[in-house]
């Protein structure tokens, strides 16, 4: 059987249904094509950190009414070490931006209750997904699902499948670059039942490694411990996270930790990475399919939806306008600010975990770094810069 689309787009992550949705606004026809379950997809617990221009388009796009309504603006972190607490203000040090926390899943939860409403084509369970002609003026897909084989003839795609996606693949290595760093360890995740421990996020350093402090909802909160990459999440007990969570928390004037049971616990590896160009003929890359980030900066799913507005304004001057040059400025234009969110998350990475062959002086300067930047203006504005995000248009 064959079908037809003019964008053709693979993963029903935020990229991809991100995508679907900016498309449909203008008129633009796209079918997604997703490998998991919608169940599965609603459930996945990943980012939880939105910036300031995610949620501004969330909100131009009429996606926002249960974020306002669910989800928590913060205008702040905490960068905790030595025993003591440093606020990152953001309404003074940036122009009043901040930044939403709203899961993931529930972001993935409107994108497709959204595009579905519009009548709009999401095939669940796609399995044997597979590119054809992608330097041609009409790619393809081949596909299976409900047992059936597919051709879908598209006059672009958009390979939005993720970093353990097929569509990287379609670039030929001689043609690409591949940039990669991996960290000497993981971070170890958990959902508590248990009020929060507090307004804002705090990130901590700490002799015996990095913890986070996020939070998912008044009820559910989200924490993480730096952990050996290669350790299985069996060999720790909840008892053993919570001392510590305790342990690498614990302040000088007492700070408590609210506890409570935990209800899901993972062990994430860490790792940069990025290819480029992020496009070949009509092969367009976007998101974790092109690039990652470790989590420490929040930024993944942030530029996911970055690059997606790129994409979908570069698709819709060719269609309207019959204009080619925002799809061959598309890479550079992503990379720009790929690369600016590598080095930021890269940077806070490497100033807040312990790395296991640092030595004494390369503490006393990661000590150093982390006693600039909440002390200098100057240093403490370009954390916050980043981190509630730089306009889409940088
Ligand atoms: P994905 O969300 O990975 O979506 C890709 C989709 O493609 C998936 O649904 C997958 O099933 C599907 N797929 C894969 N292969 C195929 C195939 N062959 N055929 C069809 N479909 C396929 N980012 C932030 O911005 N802020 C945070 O606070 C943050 N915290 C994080 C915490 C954790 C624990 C993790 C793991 C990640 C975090 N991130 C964060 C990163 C963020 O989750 C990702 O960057 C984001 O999901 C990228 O979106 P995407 O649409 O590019 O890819
Ligand atoms: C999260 O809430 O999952 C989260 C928050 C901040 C990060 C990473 C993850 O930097």
């Amino acid at each position: 059987m064959s079908m037809r689309t003019q964008v053709g787009i693979i993963g029903a992550g935020p990229a991809g249904l991100m995508l679907s949705l900016l498309l449909h606004r203008e008129g633009i026809d796209s079918i997604v094509l997703e490998s998991r379950s919608r169940e599965e997809i609603e459930s996945t617990i990943r980012a939880g950190v939105l910036e300031q221009g995610t949620v501004d388009l969330m909100t131009e796009m009429g996606l926002a009414e249960r974020m306002q309504r669910e989800g928590a603006i913060h205008h702040g972190i905490e960068l905790r070490f030595d025993g003591t607490g440093h606020r990152i203000d953001f309404d003074t040090l940036t122009d009043g931006r901040g930044i939403m926390l709203y899961p993931q899943h529930e972001v993935i939860k409107d994108c497709v209750a959204a595009r579905l409403n519009q009548g709009g084509h999401i095939l669940f369970n796609v399995e044997e997904v597979q590119l054809f002609d992608v330097s041609s003026n009409q790619p393809r897909i081949r596909f299976v699902h409900q047992q059936q084989q597919i051709d879908l003839q598209c006059d672009f795609i958009a390979g939005c499948d993720g970093f353990h996606g097929v569509s990287r693949s379609s670039i030929p290595v001689e043609v690409q670059t591949v940039f990669s760093r991996s960290y000497p360890f993981g971070w170890l995740g958990i959902l508590m039942q248990a009020p929060p421990s507090s307004q804002e996020l705090i990130y901590t350093y700490s002799a015996r490694g990095f913890a986070l402090v996020s939070t998912r909802s008044p009820e559910l909160q989200r924490m993480y411990i730096q952990c050996d990459p290669q350790d299985d999440i069996a060999n720790w007990s909840d008892e053993m996270i919570l001392e510590e969570l305790q342990a690498r928390l614990a302040t000088k004037d007492n700070w408590q930790l609210r506890l409570g049971p935990i209800t899901q616990k993972s062990i994430l590896a860490m790792r940069s990475f990025v290819i480029e160009p992020m496009q070949y003929g009509r092969l367009f890359l976007a998101g974790d399919a092109a690039h990652i980030v470790p989590p420490t900066g929040a930024k993944g799913l942030n530029l996911a939806v970055a690059d997606v507005r790129h994409l979908s304004r570069a698709l819709v001057v060719y269609y309207k306008q019959d204009r080619t040059d925002l799809l061959e400025a598309y890479s550079a234009t992503c990379l720009r600010r790929v690369w600016r969110a590598e080095h930021f998350s890269w940077w806070m990475t490497s100033m807040l975990h312990r790395f296991p062959d640092d030595d004494t002086f390369q503490q006393r300067m990661q000590r150093s770094q982390l006693e600039y930047t909440v002390r200098s203006r100057a240093a403490s504005a370009s954390l916050a810069e980043n981190y509630v995000g730089l306009p889409f248009d940088w």
